[in-house]
């Protein structure tokens, strides 16, 4: 009877060797293409976030700034001091109705605002 488990036991290794490795790789696959469509397109501040604060917020917070506005966002660098400290996305998010809301016109889509987040998580780039 001993003699026929270590044949036995060798054999149901190599099974378990064979199968894990086939599951490995089938878990690699889609995890690996799915990271690499999100590489592709970056969010940029000239492709992206420009155009929404060109459309939004130039208004009043042109250079120099009118209306009230405490500080101009007419480029790169003022846009993104704001973004660093967290103002930007702050004053953008408040509940519709506060006073506060910028712009002070409504807030904007949920689209519009989960961009801007994605921005400055993807490291503010520039272009
Ligand atoms: C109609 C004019 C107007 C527009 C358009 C506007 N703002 Fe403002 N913004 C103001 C004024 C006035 C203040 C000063 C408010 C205060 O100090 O209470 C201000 C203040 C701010 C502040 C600093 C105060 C705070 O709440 O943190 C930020 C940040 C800001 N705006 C961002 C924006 C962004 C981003 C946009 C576009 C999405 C925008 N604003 C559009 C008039 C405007």
């Amino acid at each position: 009877m001993k003699k026929f488990i270590k044949p036995i036991f060798a054999l149901t290794l190599l099974l378990f060797i064979s199968c894990s490795s086939d599951a490995e790789s089938d878990l690699f696959e889609p995890e690996e293409t799915g990271e690499e469509v999100v590489e592709e397109t970056p969010i940029t501040y000239n492709d992206d976030i420009r155009p929404i604060i060109n459309n939004n917020c130039l208004a009043c917070h042109s250079d120099p700034p009118t209306n009230g506005a405490p500080f101009g966002l007419v480029n790169y660098d003022q846009v993104r001091l704001r973004a660093e400290n967290g103002q930007l996305l702050n004053a953008m998010s408040r509940q519709a109705g506060d006073p506060r809301i910028m712009p002070p016109s409504g807030r904007l889509s949920q689209a519009t605002l989960d961009l801007i987040e994605a921005w400055i998580q993807d490291g503010l780039l520039e272009e």
